[in-house]
């Protein structure tokens, strides 16, 4: 499972990337306004950091206009992708990027017939929603199992599930059960997958017995 990190803070993502756990990052609009810088620095700058994919965002709404966008942004570094919402037109942006063999990101997917649309469009990855989904007391998790499913039917077809609007660990490891292609982490769920307090306890405890033995290994 490719893990990604959600979000446009370059300062997390550069602290992130030393880990060696990061496979890319997604960005969206809100994650931008909320890091108050340009789109085209701030995607150049993690594109330098993460040779992975980096998803940056279209916010024009017709396929003309979506175009023009990612004119601009794949011109910012090869492993840009480019993210379209999930409408008619961004869609058919999907197809027409990946004529040309541009990464896409297909985004705000809410239900498996808008993923079946996805992959006849070519789409590099899918990204459903699950903690929106989970917020409106649906279950997110259901649409993962349903879109790997049916993706599974279809061998050839090589849209990437990447499950997005992560709140918490057990979306990672219920997303790795069903066996989704990515996940993508906000940083505060990355860093809670390695927590535990029997991992901090026994450590300590280790610790305090070595310090009495008086030993050192190096
Ligand atoms: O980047 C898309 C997605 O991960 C957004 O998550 O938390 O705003 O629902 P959230």
């Amino acid at each position: 499972m490719k893990f990604f990190i959600d979000t446009a803070d370059v300062s997390e993502i550069k602290e992130l990337s030393s880990s060696g756990f990061l496979d890319g990052v997604t960005t969206n609009p809100s994650l931008i306004k909320k890091s108050g810088r340009n789109i085209n620095e701030v995607i150049a700058e993690i594109c330098d950091i993460v040779p992975g994919p980096v998803s940056a965002e279209v916010t024009a709404t017709t396929y003309e206009e979506m175009l023009k966008e990612a004119e601009v942004l794949k011109e910012i570094a090869k492993n840009v992708t480019i993210k379209v919402p999930l409408t008619w037109d961004g869609l058919k942006a999907c197809r027409t990027l990946r004529n040309d063999d541009v990464l896409v990101n297909v985004t705000l997917c809410f239900s498996a017939s808008q993923a079946l649309l996805a992959a006849k469009a070519g789409a590099t990855f899918i990204s459903p929603f699950v903690g929106r989904l989970d917020d409106i007391g649906l279950n997110g998790m259901d649409l993962i199992s349903d879109i790997c499913e049916m993706y599974s039917n279809y061998p050839n077809l090589n849209t990437e599930v990447l499950v997005a609007s992560i709140r918490n660990p057990n979306h990672v490891i219920d997303a790795a059960k069903i066996g989704a292609d990515v996940v993508t982490l906000p940083p505060n769920v990355l860093k809670q997958l390695i927590s535990h307090p029997l991992t901090d306890n026994g450590l300590k405890a280790f610790l305090d017995d070595w310090k009495m033995t008086g030993q050192s290994i190096a």
